[in-house]
């Protein structure tokens, strides 16, 4: 059973759709922390609602990232945590995490990337009028929203959607294909 963490900062649905799946038994693993970096995000609470422990922080309480991403992995060794899941984590993952975790760092982005990477990507979309957009899920390296491929999927732009259409769909597409792709990466289907 690989041993999870989820780093998240707002909502945290796609924690939730990661720990459904688990529930249910799509997904062969378990999620043993929850780590965000805002107090008092919603996926907090629903940490807490799944029995699974948190660690939540502040960066401006920190000096540097470093100094932060060193708690952290005292929170990841102490419960032997092999994959990190990027679930809506809006900050770049810096050296410190990177070395102890190499190619076991995955990030999920509401855009085709290369395309419309950064900060809302679903609006960045919409606002640039094109016919598709989509989900990614990809290795995290240094840079934002880039490292390689792991998985695309494509999502249509309709006549007349709104971005909160667009959104739903862009979510409800995450929610199905990031608990896919974490089964097959547990099960090491994927490299
Ligand atoms: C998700 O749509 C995720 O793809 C996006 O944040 C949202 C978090 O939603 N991530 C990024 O934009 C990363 N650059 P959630 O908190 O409900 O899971």
């Amino acid at each position: 059973m690989r041993r999870l963490a989820v780093f998240a900062s707002g909502n945290g649905s796609n924690f939730q759709s990661i720990a459904n799946a688990i529930k249910s038994g799509k997904v062969e693993a378990e999620i043993c922390l929850v780590v965000c970096d805002r107090e008092d995000a919603y996926v907090l609470e629903r940490a807490r609602l799944e029995n699974v422990d948190s660690f939540s922080f502040s960066a401006k309480d920190y000096s540097s990232k470093a100094e932060f991403e060193s708690e952290i992995l005292k929170e990841l060794r102490q419960r032997d945590v092999e994959l990190i899941i990027l679930a809506g984590y809006m900050r770049l993952i810096g050296p410190t995490l990177l070395h102890e975790y190499p190619q076991s760092i995955v990030n999920i982005h509401p855009s085709l990337l290369p395309d419309f990477p950064g900060k809302d990507a679903v609006g960045q979309a919409y606002e640039a009028g094109v016919k598709e957009t989509g989900v990614t899920i990809h290795y995290v390296d240094e840079g934002m929203d880039t490292g390689p491929i792991i998985v695309q999927k494509t999502v249509p732009i309709l006549d007349g959607d709104t971005i909160g259409i667009l959104q739903k769909r862009i979510q409800e597409t995450e929610h199905d294909l990031y608990p896919s792709v974490l089964q097959q990466l547990c099960q090491q289907q994927l490299t």
